[in-house]
């Protein structure tokens, strides 16, 4: 064979590879496309969504999720008309609300962001529901049920941020395929590594697709999502506009933190990111009184709860290690996040605090001021779904956690001591 004949062989073959991989990376894309056209050619009334115009379909919480939910979704381009539509599973009859078109840019790209809250739903009941826009373009219909007050299954996520979304996107279709059930998932915060980084975000969005058209999603905020492209701090922004989770009632920090009422349950998910918000490489407006408005906020919140459960979900572990800030005392205990809010869960009797953040899991038990307590919340570090493993770096400090907290009580008076004396030779030092 000569040489012109090899080459030329050669390059099918990359033309064939080439072809097989983008028709695998855009077959969403490529499907939709012959969808809409074999659609318009036999001259269908209604044509079904290019991919591009129905990216990331996803249910998010409402307030009250036996009668009302969040539908959202994106698109590379402007649409002014977009429509939520939505009926009884079996019924003919369609009721239709507006959608907004609102274009988010970050890390130098742009998406069309539509959002909609379906309300007047009856509990327990099965609906379906389409997005589209003006009369002719929808996409294939999904099914929407409203909570009841029966036993339901939740999936829970602990930080999913990762190197690569490969494993991340294995455990969602797994853990999907496992419980068909599922009524609500949660997320616990650190979804992406990088809160800037436009491909993470994508990334994340298609990896939730076995749920998200269907099952109503609920996001926790956590550090990552305030970082920016290099490793500085922002605002949430990507999260804020990707989740359009209930309202607080506050405009500053609106999204931030908020509450969801599902089934007989209550979940007040906080935003635990005061050292993010307030830290010198944060380059937007500094929050200090962030805690003294959440507290004011959930105390409020859960005077006026009236479900048989409450859960907590905070993205910041409340007890303390020494790692996780720089310059942390070495003992093991209780962070600011802790010390703030615990008091405040033992006296609205919370019966159960997630948290993440430290990329393990670990079962605290019961704890009512500050102490084994069988009568307080149950404590639950959730652990990690993601492929950032940090387990090396918790080590034993985690596994101490439980039995620390008695024994820390015991040790006061001679910590106390100990203290006194660090002190009096920190002075005598100085003065030398
Ligand atoms: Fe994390
Ligand atoms: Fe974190």
């Amino acid at each position: 064979m000569n040489k012109s004949k090899l080459l030329k062989i050669i390059i099918a073959i990359a033309a064939l590879v080439v072809l097989v991989i983008g028709g695998y990376v855009y077959k969403d894309a490529i499907q939709s496309r012959i969808a809409r056209t074999a659609a318009v050619v036999s001259g269908q009334e209604i044509k079904p969504l290019l991919d591009s115009e129905s990216r990331y379909i996803r249910q998010i919480v409402a307030q009250d999720n036996s009668t009302s939910r969040t539908i959202m979704w994106q698109s590379d381009s402007s649409e002014v008309d977009a429509v939520i539509e939505y009926r009884l599973v079996g019924s003919d009859t369609t009721q239709t609300i507006r959608a907004t078109d609102k274009a988010f840019t970050d890390d130098g790209s742009t998406t069309y962001i539509h959002e909609g809250t379906v309300t007047g739903l009856t509990p327990n009941t099965k609906y379906e529901y389409r997005v589209g826009y003006g009369n002719d373009r929808r996409s294939d219909w999904y099914s929407l049920e409203t909570a009841g007050s029966s036993v339901y299954d939740v999936l829970i996520y602990p930080d999913s941020q990762s190197g690569d979304y490969s494993a991340w996107e294995q455990i969602v279709k797994d853990s999907a395929h496992r419980n068909p059930r599922t009524a609500l998932y949660i997320s616990m915060g650190d979804l992406v590594d990088n809160g800037e980084q436009d491909y993470q975000w994508r990334t994340w969005l298609n990896s939730i697709r076995p749920l998200s058209a269907n099952v109503p999603l609920a996001t926790t905020l956590g550090n990552h999502e305030m970082y920016t492209l290099d490793w500085k701090m922002r605002e949430p922004y990507a999260y804020l506009n990707y989740f359009a989770v209930p309202p607080n009632g506050n405009e500053i920090f609106n999204r931030r933190y908020y509450s969801y009422d599902f089934g007989d349950v209550h979940y007040v998910v906080l935003d635990t990111m005061l050292y993010e918000s307030n830290h010198e490489d944060n380059h937007d407006t500094h929050h200090p009184d962030m805690y003294d408005v959440e507290v004011q906020w959930i105390r409020q919140d859960l005077a006026a709860n009236t479900k048989k459960w409450t859960v907590v979900l905070m993205h910041r572990d409340p007890f303390q290690y020494a790692f996780d800030r720089p310059g942390a005392s070495r003992d093991v205990g209780f962070d600011d996040e802790g010390v703030l809010f615990m008091p405040i869960f033992d006296e609205f009797n919370v019966d159960l605090v997630l948290s993440a953040h430290l990329h393990t899991y670990r079962n605290r038990g019961h704890v009512r001021n500050f102490n084994r307590d069988p009568s307080g919340p149950l404590y639950i570090l959730t652990g990690i779904a993601g492929d950032r493993s940090e387990e090396r770096r918790v080590g034993k400090s985690v596994d101490l956690g439980g039995r620390r907290i008695i024994k820390k009580k015991k040790k006061n008076k001679k910590n106390k001591n100990k203290k006194k004396k660090q002190k009096i030779r920190k002075k005598k030092k100085q003065k030398i």
